[in-house]
């Protein structure tokens, strides 16, 4: 029989789950995930209410969590752990804009609307801004047939599946660029806003000393055939928060300025008069196969 001792736990554990494990990939995710953790225990001295207590945490998470909120994802996000995930897949330096994270409030199947219109659904009061750019390859080459999925929180910090009172959809649609690549909508000035604290995250955030703000920020999807889509966001240039985000997603490439603009033609074409604040950004996506 096996004599078990903290000595000889790990090593036991690990050929347990990996010397015939379905595949090796499993055998290097599992194994490596084991060692950390016994590692992890050892390096802190865990006590047994410490042990208990993080159970009771992990399940608390999961049952805050339904098809409308995704505890787990949230303390992904506050844990740096999706903006470590998404920096191993998506290196800094490369040709193509760059990602961070997808947050929770995507919802698939936004109603698609031609570059130009607005997606203000309900007037509550937030600033108006139009937002221009374009959709290229990483030379600057325009991207026919390209779309760009865009969600954001309106000026009372909340997005529209968050907010009984906003209508379906409101700050959020599938805008479906020019044969160009040039696109541009009509929106609110995005507001700085905290993740929800309600669950066992606000709790974790509160003992960490946390605040739980995001600093302010339009989200993008952004799709062109035969080419890796982009999930990013683009911040709000001088917002408070934009050194202490919650979630850690902030990079210096996509901050951009929302600043007042006289263009008159540009105001016509899309029912607003001037001055009006405009935030224009370039996206630049990867052939397929190159990310
Ligand atoms: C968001 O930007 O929507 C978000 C991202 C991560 C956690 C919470 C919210
Ligand atoms: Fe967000």
């Amino acid at each position: 029989m096996k004599d078990f001792t903290l000595e000889n736990l790990t090593e036991a554990v690990v050929e347990a789950y990996t010397k015939d494990a379905t595949t090796p990939r499993t055998a290097e995710v599992v194994g490596s995930l084991i060692k950390h953790l016994h590692a992890f225990a050892k390096e802190v001295d865990l006590t047994e209410g410490e042990w208990f207590e993080g159970i009771q945490f992990l399940t608390e998470t999961g049952k805050k969590c339904d098809d409308k909120r995704q505890e787990f994802i949230l303390l992904s996000d506050t844990l740096g752990l999706s903006m470590v995930v998404d920096a191993i897949n998506h290196p800094k330096g490369g040709l193509g804009t760059e990602s961070t994270v997808l947050g929770p409030f995507y919802v698939d199947g936004a109603p698609v609307v031609d570059s130009g219109s607005s997606i203000i659904k309900k007037d509550q009061g937030g600033e108006v801004v139009l937002v221009t750019g374009k959709v290229t390859d990483p030379d600057g080459n325009p991207l026919t047939g390209a779309t760009l999925d865009v969600w954001q929180t309106a000026s009372n910090q909340l997005y529209d599946v968050q907010d009984p009172d906003a209508p379906e959809w409101n700050l959020r649609a599938t805008i479906k660029a020019k044969d160009n690549g040039e696109f541009s909508f009509v929106s609110e000035k995005p507001t700085s806003y905290p993740v929800p604290t309600d669950g066992p995250v606000g709790r974790l955030l509160t003992a960490g000393g946390r605040h739980a703000f995001r600093p302010a920020h339009l989200h993008f999807m952004v799709k062109a055939p035969g080419y890796e889509t982009v999930v990013t966001h683009i911040f709000v240039d001088g917002d408070p928060y934009l050194d202490s985000d919650a979630v850690f997603a902030t990079k210096a490439a996509l901050v951009a300025k929302f600043e007042p603009s006289n263009d008159q033609a540009l105001a016509s074409e899309h029912g607003l008069s001037v001055p009006f604040t405009k935030m224009h950004y370039e996206f630049g996506l990867l052939a397929e196969g190159t990310a």
